[in-house]
């Protein structure tokens, strides 16, 4: 085994929705995975609460960081660098993890990393599969986002082919499992009820596949109400639901889509690999899809553990990890969060770095952090 001292130590901080997450990495390897995660206080909501998941991050913050540093036997001292998820995300949520990401930087006179949650969620495979190749097709899919990435470099080019033009993938998942009162989050508990129901029973439209549309983009929007004007209909009637059979039918139309499009855009690039990644990447059926689809097409597939897949704290470690050894600009201490940071920002330098031009969540800029 190569000798891995040499590789950097970092600590990386996600709250960018409902999971408070705190991972520790050497280099490309896991070393800690501490998740605190606020799911149960959303659930009689049916989503996430975006105060009640700020006040549960501010809660567990501390703790978890302790519980990741005594996981990973390191001590805090040893570190190369701190990194954290500056965006996209729930404002307030992000506020929380780049606050103590800073203060452990500024502490301890470590070199902070604010990185984009998305190229995380790809960069975790790292820890599994080893180095990305490059460059990596990646399918992202989670609850706020569905897209097909082109990388060459996931510390400084992300490449978006294509996203969805409604609904995230995730999301589809949490308001059919709404509609069929299965709780929140959706995904976990549809994939467990489709295993004991027919994929072909109903006969659900698949989004933006027609000759004319456009080949990356997708839609699950059409897909939602067409199975919520289903499932009224046989209430309706007074039949029953079946909803392992629903759970199944509609889990297929979203996975078949999604796999279609990426093994595509492989084939259109002449990419030889796909990589997925998001919570949705959990899902049984999309990763044995995905496999099937992959193996006739000549493509190898990366999909991380279910584990890593769903939001956590060693993505964002294995990103700034990633950074550090590649001697990317460090973050100076007015780094902001940003909630709609663009997929293309793999890392935020700065607050004087920032150049794109959309609406920027300021709620710590360097100006008032000093002034
Ligand atoms: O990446 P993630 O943990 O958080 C975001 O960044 O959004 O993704 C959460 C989403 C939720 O919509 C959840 O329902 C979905 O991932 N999800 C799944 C599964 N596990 C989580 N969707 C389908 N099948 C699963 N097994
Ligand atoms: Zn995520």
């Amino acid at each position: 085994m190569a000798d891995t001292r040499d590789e950097p130590l970092v600590l990386g901080i996600e709250t960018s929705c409902d999971e408070t997450g705190v991972g520790v990495v050497r280099g490309t390897t896991l070393l800690a995975d501490a998740v605190a995660s606020s799911v149960d206080e959303h659930a009689r909501f049916g989503g996430v609460v975006p105060e009640v998941a700020s006040r549960a991050h501010l809660e567990a913050m501390v703790p978890t960081i302790q519980r990741a540093l005594k996981d990973a036997g390191v001590s805090a001292k040893d570190l190369d660098g701190i990194a954290v998820t500056a965006g996209p995300g729930l404002a307030g949520a992000l506020l929380v993890g780049v606050s103590a990401a800073k203060a452990y930087a500024y502490a301890l006179g470590k070199p902070l990393y604010g990185v984009n949650h998305l190229a995380s969620h790809i960069c975790v495979d790292q820890l599994e599969h080893g180095a990305l190749p490059e460059p990596t097709m990646a399918l992202l899919v989670s609850g706020g986002h569905s897209s097909l990435l082109l990388s060459t470099d996931i510390t400084s080019d992300v490449r978006p082919l294509g996203a969805t033009i409604d609904d995230a993938a995730g999301e589809a998942f949490d308001k059919i499992a709404r509609v069929l009162n299965l709780g929140f989050p959706g995904g976990p508990v549809i994939d467990r009820y489709a295993r004991e129901g027919d994929p072909d029973a109903i006969a659900f439209p698949r989004g933006l596949t027609g000759p004319r549309d456009p080949a990356y983009d997708f839609s699950f929007s059409g897909l939602k109400t067409s199975v919520a004007r289903w499932i009224e209909a046989k209430r309706a009637a007074g039949e029953e639901v079946p909803v392992r059979d629903v759970a199944a039918s509609f889990q297929e139309a979203v996975v078949d889509v999604l796999t279609r499009k990426a093994v595509r855009a492989c084939k259109d690039e002449g990419v030889d690999h796909l990589m997925i990644g998001g919570g949705v990447a959990a899902n049984t059926r999309l990763r044995a899809m995905a496999q099937e689809r992959c193996e006739r097409a000549g493509i190898r597939l990366r999909v991380p553990r279910p584990k890593l897949c769903t939001d956590n704290g060693a993505m964002v470690a294995a990103l700034g990890a990633e950074m550090v050894a590649r001697n990317r600009a460090a973050s100076d201490l007015g780094l902001s969060a940003d909630s709609s940071l663009p997929v293309t920002e793999p890392h935020v330098p700065g607050a004087h770095a920032h150049s794109h031009d959309h609406d920027h969540v300021h709620e710590v800029s360097k100006d008032n952090l000093y002034s």
